[in-house]
């Protein structure tokens, strides 16, 4: 699949369904696979990525890769998997330059800053893009790779970094960036001497690409919590390897959302419940019930979801990526819930969309007010990004009647056939391609 192919023109149409019954199985997580797919870039060999999630996000990284200089190839998932299996293979001749047009489609370009400035001690590279939720900075991610000893050239369009060989350096966040972590652990993996991280982000894709590059030869401590020490080692006595993918926690929570909207119960394969302890906490609390077991977690709706107020917070916290669910699903509970977002003010615009299905949300600075009505009424939508998109399917399918949702090309960026593997789950939709 391409972005190219596809899909700007397609709608997504979800109707009235419910309840929801069977097992979809998840798979692996963009935010993890799309970084681990960059951190190939630091030693030579060839690479095998299983239970990688089929995306456009993925396609977008795997075409920057094979301008660098990477070599990719996509293998369906055997039976009994799901998902692909890409193999990449890194033969050294790499060269830092990458393609603007690539890199301003996605947010996960700039995670190819720390491994080539760090392999190449050069980088030329467009600002990264993605979803436009307002400002994006990555002011971190220079100031740190600054502190090993890089220097940047930033213009309006792009970033050229470099390095001769970068040196550890003790770095504290003010914040727990996610992108800037990955960012400065694939950079000092191969740095000289010792980098320690303080108030690194430590969300479970970033322990994925911790624990794959432990597996490549690379020397971190502390993984998992929020300081990171790192030792730096030469990249040629680093090797590849085989690398499952961590299941995707925000497209889990998808289907659990479409349950808790339509009704029904659904087991979600694969999902890791300890990824998700805090918004598993807080859906309970809206009144899901849910039976957690090892291969994933089974969600049955109550008659009438009850409102809760929900922040979005680094992880541990309710993620952010899971918000336009949560004012999806309030937009149908019992009263009203306040929805204070923490880490990006600009990420309400899809409050407009849902409130064309008849949502009552109120917006005040970094909170959105949710009154509960007692039905969604299905209208054309479109998708702002890639979770909002994802929400709007979800609320399109309590709706009565039918939800056309517009701008599907977001949601192919994030989502593995979120049509099928709803269709599946018993739910009324089906994707269109219109025609000029
Ligand atoms: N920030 C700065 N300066 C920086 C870096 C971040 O001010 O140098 C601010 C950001 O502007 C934002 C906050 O810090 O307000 C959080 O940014 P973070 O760096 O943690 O996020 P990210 O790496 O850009 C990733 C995911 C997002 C997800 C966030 C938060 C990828 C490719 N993207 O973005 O995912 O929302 O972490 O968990 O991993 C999505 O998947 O739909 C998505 C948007």
């Amino acid at each position: 699949m391409s972005e190219g192919s596809n899909t700007v023109g397609d709608i997504i149409v979800a109707s009235h369904s419910g309840p929801l019954a069977g097992e979809v199985i998840v798979p692996g997580a963009k935010n993890s696979v799309l970084k681990l797919m960059a951190a190939t870039l630091l030693a030579d060999g060839r690479y095998l990525l299983t239970n990688a999630p089929v995306i456009v996000d993925v396609d977008i990284m795997a075409d920057l890769l094979t301008a660098v200089g990477l070599r990719i190839t996509f293998h369906p998932a055997p039976a009994g998997e799901v998902g692909q299996h890409i193999e990449i293979v890194n033969s050294g001749a790499i060269t830092p330059v990458a393609p603007f047009e690539l890199a301003d489609r996605i947010r996960a370009s700039v995670n190819l800053v720390g491994p080539l400035l760090g392999r190449c001690g050069e980088i030329d590279i467009a600002l990264p893009g993605g979803d436009d939720f307002g400002g994006r900075p990555i002011d971190m991610h220079l100031r740190g790779l600054e502190a090993m000893g890089a220097t940047f050239d930033v213009t309006a369009d792009g970033i050229i970094g470099r390095a001769s060989r970068l040196q550890g350096a003790d770095i504290d966040f003010d914040f727990p960036s996610v992108g800037a972590t990955e960012n400065i652990v694939m950079a000092a993996v191969v740095a000289s001497g010792v980098t320690t991280i303080r108030n690194a982000a430590r969300e479970p894709e970033i322990v994925d690409l911790c624990n794959m590059l432990r597996k490549m030869g690379c020397r971190i401590e502390g993984i998992g919590t929020s300081t990171l020490i790192v030792t730096g080692v030469e990249h040629a006595t680093l090797q590849s390897v085989t690398h499952e993918v961590v299941t995707d926690r925000v497209q889990a929570a998808t289907y659990v959302a479409a349950v808790a909207m339509c009704g029904g119960t659904v087991h979600v394969a694969r999902a890791v419940a300890e990824h998700m302890g805090m918004m598993l906490s807080r859906f309970t609390d809206m009144g899901i019930a849910f039976d957690i077991s090892p291969d994933g977690i089974t969600a049955t709706a109550p008659d009438r979801l009850t409102a809760i107020n929900v922040a979005t917070l680094p992880y541990p916290g309710v993620a952010t990526d899971y918000k336009p669910l949560i004012v999806a699903m309030l937009s149908v509970a019992q009263g009203v819930g306040i929805v204070t977002e923490n880490l990006y003010p600009g990420r309400f615009r899809y409050v407009e969309e849902l409130s064309k299905l008849g949502a009552d949300i109120t917006i005040d600075g970094h909170h959105a007010s949710v009154r509960g009505v007692e039905h969604l009424v299905g209208a054309p939508v479109v998708a702002p990004d890639i979770r909002a998109g994802a929400a709007l399917v979800v609320a399109g399918l309590a709706a009565s009647g039918s939800t056309e949702i517009g701008d599907v090309f977001h949601i192919d960026r994030g989502y593995d056939d979120i049509v099928g593997r709803l269709a599946s789950l018993g739910a009324s939709i089906t994707r269109k391609r219109l025609t000029a």
